[in-house]
């Protein structure tokens, strides 16, 4: 499969162990693709976001992951920063424990974080700060 992830044909009955995702991180795009992709991963699989911790948009979506019964996650911090006092990139790493009995699925497009890519602003020295990590380590 080859092209945009949210318009690439994709053949429903495939089924996936693991999913890497690190496309744009804007949570629009980010959302979506979960909402695409995630009736595909098999019961137990992983899925894999990338730049979770640096980019407010794909923490956003990991949020509304955590609030999900559907799945457990965790998330690291990277080994390095994302330039000069900025968080690490991060990558959450998520189980999907069962599926949805709605369809498509349960995870729903949020209006109001709508158009979050990274704040920039409030992103600087804001490492210990950031609540995807475990900031008692
Ligand atoms: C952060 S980089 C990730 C790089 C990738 N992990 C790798 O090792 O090559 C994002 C990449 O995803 C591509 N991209 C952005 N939005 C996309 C989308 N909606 N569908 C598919 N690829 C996308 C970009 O062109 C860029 O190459």
């Amino acid at each position: 499969m080859q092209g945009s992830s949210l318009e690439v044909d994709i053949d429903e009955s495939l089924a996936f162990d693991m999913l890497f995702l690190d496309s744009d991180h804007h949570y629009d795009t980010i959302i979506n693709e979960i909402i695409r992709f995630e009736p595909l991963l098999k019961e137990n699989g992983l899925l894999v976001l990338h730049d979770t911790v640096y980019y407010d948009g794909v923490a956003l979506a990991v949020k509304q992951l955590m609030e999900n019964s559907r799945f457990e996650l965790v998330t690291l911090p990277s080994p390095r920063d994302h330039g000069i006092n900025t968080r690490p990139p991060g990558v959450t790493v998520v189980r999907k424990i069962r599926g949805s009995k709605d369809r498509p699925n349960d995870i729903k497009f949020c209006q109001e974080f709508s158009g979050v890519e990274i704040n920039i602003n409030e992103m600087r020295n804001q490492h210990e700060k950031n609540w995807l990590v475990d900031q008692n380590r």
